[in-house]
């Protein structure tokens, strides 16, 4: 097992989006998401809900997302995923998909190649792990913030360990199909997955880097 500052992990970690079939030891995968446990909340309520997935229900819940997506049956997102992004927020997100696209040879008006992309995401990007994360219907912006410190916190923990991890709203776009899987009632409702594993370096999409905003422009320190 290795790991690394905590500074080491926020700078390492970037989204893998390729992975070796290798499965992570059980004791490290009972190890990071204790770690998680710790993550803080608003009044400790701990809203999280994680189902782990890998070997045959990963691959077969896989199959069931691709067969949809395949299929074009509409996504049917337990939260609203189609906002359009304006200004500098747009800017930014343009400037992402334009290096992660360059990265995988893939022109921007290449449509096939790039709806073979985004059903990547539904493939987990071949990782052998995935995390659903659900919060309780009624659950709203107060209990989804607390999910992306748990996720974030999650990530640097597998990062520590030398264990890549690609967060992905994609993953939430079937949720009707996630709690059938699973066996969930609709009142647990999908926000997102994170696919971890080891990274396979030899993937075009891992070639991929996002920059970002100068501090000056997200930051102000006021006195
Ligand atoms: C909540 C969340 C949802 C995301 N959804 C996706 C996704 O569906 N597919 C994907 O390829 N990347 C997804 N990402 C990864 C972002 O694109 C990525 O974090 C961002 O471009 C910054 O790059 P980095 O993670 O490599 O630093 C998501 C990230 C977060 C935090």
């Amino acid at each position: 097992m290795t790991t690394m500052t905590v500074d080491e992990a926020i700078t390492r970690r970037r989204s893998v989006r390729g992975y070796l079939p290798d499965e992570v030891p059980e004791a490290t995968l009972r190890e990071v998401f204790g770690l998680a446990q710790g993550a803080p909340s608003n009044c400790n309520v701990q809203p999280w809900m994680s189902y782990v997935l890998s070997g045959e229900s990963l691959r077969s819940l896989g199959r069931k997302m691709v067969d949809a997506a395949k299929e074009g049956i509409p996504p049917d997102p337990d939260f609203a995923a189609d906002r359009k992004f304006e200004g500098v927020y747009r800017e930014r997100q343009v400037d992402a998909a334009v290096q992660l696209y360059g990265a995988m040879g893939i022109d921007r008006s290449d449509r096939p190649k790039r709806d073979w992309a985004y059903r990547r995401n539904l493939e987990f990007f071949g990782a052998p792990h995935c995390v659903m994360i659900f919060m309780m219907e009624g659950f709203e912006e107060r209990e989804a913030v607390d999910l992306g410190i748990y996720a974030q916190t999650l990530m640097l923990a597998l990062t520590s360990r030398g264990i890549a991890s690609c967060a992905q709203g994609a993953l939430g776009l079937y949720p009707t199909i996630c709690r059938e899987h699973l066996g969930l009632p609709e009142t647990q409702r999908l926000i997102f997955g994170i696919s971890f594993g080891y990274e396979d370096e030899s993937v075009d999409a891992n070639r991929a880097r996002v920059g970002r905003e100068t501090l000056e422009n997200s930051v102000r320190f006021d006195a």
